[in-house]
Order: structure tokens, then C-alpha cells, then sequence
């Protein structure tokens, strides 16, 4: 049966970081092991109050092994920074941990996993999450908020405030930032990072 829950170790290693980020290596809890390059588990302090999590690496992140290491990392890092945190401050992660792409001639083009592959990965985000045990966790997009929250979302009626679940940390949902990658024109891309910003503003202040 998929899932990656049958490679999570067990016991006190089922609560340490580095313990989980190795297990990941050997997962098959489903097919996007098998065309990646390797896994992509998370960085950032084990004890950090802010998690954020987004979907998965993309191509610069499957080759390095790290996440948020390529463009959407870089802008991710600016509005930590205009938001007066920085990349110390917080436990980066993803819903999913292996790259999932098309194959366009040499180009490997990111392709978006499907419910069935958040699912399957989702017992490393929810281990993360209680290992690490921190006040709030950002949710950027949808992929995110579902594995997160455990239902759809929709990031634009969402976001903005601070979320309040059941036996888990409070959770802020916002866009991710490839989205804003994404937006040609300068207005709107500007405005997107300001909203985007204030999101994390707002996670920073809930997690005191
Ligand atoms: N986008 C993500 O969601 N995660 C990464 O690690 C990189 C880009
Ligand atoms: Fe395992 Fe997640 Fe990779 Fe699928 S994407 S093989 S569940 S680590």
C-alpha cells in the first residue's frame, strides 16, 4: 500500500530530525522517488519557533538536495529578511520531497503532485512538525495548506490570519513564493510580496 509511512524509523528517532531526513533517503511511499535525484528533506534549526512549508524541490533543490535553494528560495530569503526574520529563525520544508517534473527535451519542468502523492508523503511533514514543535507553521499555497490542514483551501480567502487547529500548532496560510515568480508585472508582483510579507509578519508575532 503507498505511503511513506512504513519508512518513518520508530521510537526516539521517530522524533529526530536528522534520524527522519535519513530514513527519507530510502522512501518509496510512492513513484516520485524513482526519476528524482535524491530526496529533499529540510533545513534550518531543530528547535525553530516558525515552520514553513512548501510543495515540493524543485530543479536546482533535486540536484543540491536542499530546499529552497533556487529562485523561489532567493525570494523567499528576501521577504524573511522584510519581514525581520531570517533563514536561522525557521525549519524549511516541503509537503513533498522529491521533485516532480516533465521532460522537455533537456529542460526538467516542475509538474504539481497530485492529492495522492501529498497523502502518500504527508507522515514526514506531520513527524517534522512534531519534532521540531513549534508555535505557528506557514502553509505557502495550496499544496502546502492541504498537507497542513488536511482539507482544500483556497490561499486567497485563507490567508491573513492566524488559524487555529486541533492538537497541532496554529497554522497562517500564504502564497508561495513561485507564485509571485510568476507575475509579470511589476505592480503586481510588488504588491504580492507586500501581502506576502505581512503573512509572515503576522506568523512571526503569533509565535511571539
Ligand atoms: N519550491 C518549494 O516549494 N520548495 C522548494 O524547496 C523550492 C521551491
Ligand atoms: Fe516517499 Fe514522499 Fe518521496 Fe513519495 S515523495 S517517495 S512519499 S519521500
Amino acid at each position: 500500500r503507498p505511503g511513506a509511512q512504513e519508512w518513518l524509523p520508530r521510537g526516539r528517532a521517530a522524533s529526530d530530525v536528522d534520524a527522519l531526513a535519513r530514513a527519507a533517503r530510502e522512501c518509496h511511499g510512492c513513484e516520485l522517488w524513482a526519476d528524482a535525484t535524491q530526496v529533499v528533506f529540510s533545513r534550518g534549526p531543530e528547535r525553530a519557533r516558525l515552520v514553513l512549508v512548501g510543495e515540493q524541490p524543485g530543479d536546482r533543490e533535486d540536484r543540491e538536495g536542499e530546499p529552497f535553494v533556487g529562485p523561489a528560495g532567493r525570494l523567499l530569503d528576501e521577504a524573511l529578511d522584510a519581514a525581520g526574520l531570517s533563514a536561522d529563525d525557521v525549519y524549511l520544508t516541503n509537503a513533498v520531497k522529491h521533485f516532480r517534473f516533465e521532460e522537455r527535451g533537456k529542460r526538467r519542468l516542475h509538474k504539481s503532485p497530485d492529492v495522492a502523492h501529498v497523502r502518500a508523503c504527508l507522515p514526514w511533514l506531520t513527524a517534522e512538525v512534531a519534532a521540531v514543535a513549534p508555535r505557528v507553521v506557514v502553509a505557502m499555497g495550496a499544496t502546502a495548506g492541504r498537507a497542513v490542514l488536511g482539507r482544500p483551501v483556497r490561499v486567497t480567502a485563507e490567508r491573513g490570519r492566524v488559524l487555529d487547529v486541533d492538537d497541532a500548532p496554529r497554522v497562517v496560510l500564504t502564497t508561495h513564493p513561485s507564485a509571485l515568480l510568476r507575475l509579470r508585472e511589476r505592480a503586481e508582483r510588488e504588491a504580492a510580496f507586500a501581502a506576502f510579507v505581512d503573512d509572515l509578519r503576522l506568523a512571526s508575532d503569533a509565535a511571539g
